[in-house]
């Protein structure tokens, strides 16, 4: 008998959406069924997973779960959010009730610049303090890693003191962060009508600073990237800039992300394949072309619906046709205070399952180790395999379907993480 810290025994159905590579096409189907199946954990690592019967002759552990009756999956790999700001946006979404549209309120000074305000005022205990509940939040509806941006400070100290605030924030609660350094997020007021050169000043001055601060951090030791991304869009950056700050970023060592094609095709889904970004990010009106382009690539596709729906918009990325063409398609909540304040995956599961028409098996790959990659640790997690972190969930239903079925409630009632009940 093997001695082991946690075994989860008995779920009648663990899901482990294993794979060496993003998964593509058919293989989006396909979520590795284990029915009837057992989950050995030691020093916060999965040992064995296998039938409960077999692994039950191998393993005996100080701690148990009986699941059966529930399912066990992946956490959720959530690899998009500007989950760290200060302040809300509750007026500009009364105003978009009221008929103004995101890019309206963006250029008459609103969006993205008004959540910098209220950032920059803020210190790194106030950031923390106010992004913690949203944090715990995530974790209680089963995101176990999140990737998190910058990009609501826009001058060197607050994107610094931001990339300080993810820091904090990763050693103060359970969720892992991988932070991603965003200053060409919006065109801060200092630069109005100057975005060259505030683009000039990323490249040179903040990109470096970044890259400095990053060494010295913890992220370092641990493995965990920092990468650099951009807003490609009209009212945001164009395509060149978009290469030119995401080259930089790549010259100190940062893997590059991109949004491309949330509003306009700028033709970021070109660039982020060119440079050999980790994800392109959004997708809402990528051409056919693109879709092929990016489905020859190792780039992962990120769709966010959960943006479409909190802009009332209908016109959800084409998640399914990126699919068809064969891109590694992963899916996010985007959580931000502009357009998409939403921390479930869960709910994106539901909104990509009927928007999107993916079936619920693609929806969770796309969740979990498909998001994974879309972060570049699929090495370590987004799957239930021998020697993966230990993050994963109990869910309370006979079929894992129903996480993508049910919505508006929370059928996560176990999370570890790390090999340790959270
Ligand atoms: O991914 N598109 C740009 N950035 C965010 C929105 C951020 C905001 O509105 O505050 C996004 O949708
Ligand atoms: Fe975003």
């Amino acid at each position: 008998m093997i001695e082991a810290d946690l075994l989860i025994h008995s779920a009648v159905q663990v899901v482990t959406c294993a794979s060496e590579m993003p998964k593509r096409g058919a293989a989006m189907q396909d979520v590795g069924l284990i029915s009837d199946g057992a989950v050995v954990v030691s020093n916060g690592r999965i040992l064995a997973i296998g039938p409960t019967e077999s692994i039950r002759e191998r393993y005996s552990a100080g701690q148990t779960i009986n699941a059966s009756g529930k399912v066990v999956c992946p956490g959720f790999v959530d690899p998009h959010t500007h989950v760290v700001y200060a302040g809300d946006r509750i007026d500009e979404f009364e105003q978009r009730i009221r008929g103004a549209t995101y890019l309206e309120i963006m250029a008459a000074g609103g969006g993205i610049v008004s959540t910098m305000r209220a950032t920059r005022r803020a210190s790194v205990d106030e950031l923390v303090e106010a992004t913690l509940p949203r944090l715990e939040q995530m974790l209680h509806l089963g995101t176990t890693t999140a990737e998190v941006k910058t990009g609501y400070g826009l001058d060197l100290e607050s994107e610094l003191k931001m990339l300080e605030a993810i820091a904090a924030l990763d050693l103060a609660q359970p969720i892992d962060l991988i932070p991603t350094f965003m200053p060409a997020h919006a065109v801060p007021p200092e630069f109005n009508g100057r975005s060259a050169a505030y683009i000039d000043w990323v490249i040179t001055e903040m990109i470096p600073a970044a890259a400095a601060w990053y060494k010295k951090s913890h992220f370092v030791e641990d493995g965990r990237p920092l990468f650099c991304d951009v807003f490609c869009e009209q009212n945001a950056f164009d395509l060149d800039q978009s290469r030119r700050v995401l080259e930089a970023g790549l010259a100190h060592g940062l893997p590059a992300k991109i949004h491309a094609d949330e509003f306009t095709s700028l033709g970021g889904v070109g660039l982020a394949v060119a440079l050999g970004a980790t994800s392109v990010d959004h997708l809402d009106v990528t051409a056919a072309e693109d879709m092929a382009l990016l489905a020859n690539s190792d780039v992962v596709g990120i769709v966010l619906p959960a943006v479409n729906f909190n802009l009332g918009s209908h016109d959800f990325a084409d998640a399914h046709a990126l699919i068809d063409a064969g891109a590694a398609v992963a899916l996010s909540t985007d959580i931000n205070p502009g357009s998409a304040p939403c921390p479930s995956v869960p709910l994106v599961l539901a909104l990509a399952t009927r928007y999107q028409r993916l079936l619920p098996a693609e929806a969770l790959n796309a969740a979990t180790i498909n998001a994974a990659f879309g972060v570049g640790l699929a090495d370590r997690i987004g799957s239930l395999a021998p020697g993966k972190q230990a993050d994963l969930l109990v869910l309370n239903c006979m079929d894992f379907r129903q996480v993508t079925y049910q919505f508006g409630g929370n059928l996560v009632e176990v999370v570890v993480k790390n090999g340790r009940i959270v």
